[in-house]
């Protein structure tokens, strides 16, 4: 019985060890920034954007599994929040660079995306170089 345990611990242990190998970006490393992305973006995006970021047809664009929001070059994403574009408002002055920061790390890691987490010098980058 106790040698059951033992083994079923170990079992445990290697499955959750073989789930972080597995992954791409070492997504348990920015947890808290998650979970502060989690909300600013039930709070600002989530009404257009739908909760599991799939959009809405025709009118908001899906962000679980889109390039923009998973690309190498995270510019066009900062800017399209930052600045807005077409329909999508700009959150410039309604969020700080931290919480930009936060819900891009989290719209990039979250409905199976994973990509590398976006820090506030970025978004504040960004907005330097355009004046
Ligand atoms: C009022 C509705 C609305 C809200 C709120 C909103 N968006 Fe958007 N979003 C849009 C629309 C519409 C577009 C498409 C803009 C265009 O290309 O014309 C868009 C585009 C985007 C894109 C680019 C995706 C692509 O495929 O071009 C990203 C990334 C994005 N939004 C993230 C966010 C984040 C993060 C928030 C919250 C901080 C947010 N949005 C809040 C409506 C919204």
């Amino acid at each position: 019985m106790r040698l059951f345990a033992v083994f079923n611990a170990l079992l445990i242990l290697l499955i959750v060890v073989g789930g972080c190998q597995t992954a791409v970006v070492d997504q348990t490393a920015f947890t808290p920034v998650l979970l502060q992305g989690e909300e600013v973006y039930q709070l600002n995006c989530q009404r257009c954007h739908h909760p599991q970021g799939q959009g809405y047809r025709r009118l908001f664009p899906n962000l679980a599994s889109n390039q923009i929001v998973t690309g190498h070059d995270p510019i066009p994403m900062i800017q399209v929040v930052k600045n807005g574009r077409g329909a999508m408002p700009s959150f410039d002055e309604a969020l700080t660079d931290e919480e930009i920061a936060a819900v891009l790390t989290y719209i990039r890691n979250s409905w199976g995306n994973e990509a590398e987490p976006i820090s506030p010098q970025q978004v504040r980058n960004l907005g330097e170089s355009e004046g």
